[in-house]
């Protein structure tokens, strides 16, 4: 049975990730969600909260585990005898960066094959930085965020002095 990783920051999770999580799912055996305890960035929310976050909204998928790593993508996914890395491709640019970092992984590690999904369309525009930003002035998430945690994310981004 394979073993996908689909790694991210996740800062928070989108309804485009969770689309990607629901699409892998399918294809795969089971799917660990890898959420990257970072020490260079500051997310918002901490890795515990983004995995929090991802448990909740991913609850009524069985083949789901959601973690934290740190370091390489490539040595976690050894560490767990994965079969390959899905990341969600949603526009040009997007790919970019995304070929950028396939290419490193694959030579860093050529036997870990990356696979991409491609967004759909109700997604292509669906971003954690753009869902942060609408959150702080009070904007419409309900396209944007899992229903699940759209007040966790009012309560730490919305503060009513930013408008
Ligand atoms: O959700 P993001 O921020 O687009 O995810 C980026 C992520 C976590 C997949 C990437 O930054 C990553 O793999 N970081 C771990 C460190 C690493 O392996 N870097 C080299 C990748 S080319």
């Amino acid at each position: 049975m394979s073993l996908w990783i689909y790694p991210g920051t996740f800062d928070p999770i989108t309804t485009g990730h969770l689309d990607v999580i629901r699409r892998a799912s399918k294809l795969c055996g089971s799917l660990i969600v890898g959420v990257l305890n970072n020490t260079q960035k500051t997310p918002v929310f901490s890795t515990e909260e983004r995995i929090g976050m991802i448990g909740k909204c991913t609850a009524g998928i069985g083949n789901i585990t959601v973690e934290g790593f740190e370091g390489l993508l490539v040595d976690y996914v050894r560490q767990k005898k994965a079969d390959a890395i899905i990341r969600g491709v949603r526009s040009f640019s997007d790919f970019e960066h995304e070929f950028q970092m396939a290419s490193l992984n694959r030579m860093l590690a050529p036997d870990i094959e990356t696979v991409f999904i491609m967004a759909a369309s109700d997604y292509s525009f669906v971003s954690s930085t753009l869902l942060r930003e609408i959150a702080s002035f009070g904007g419409d998430l309900s396209k944007l965020a899992p229903p699940q945690i759209i007040n966790e994310i009012y309560e730490r981004l919305y503060k009513e002095d930013s408008i």
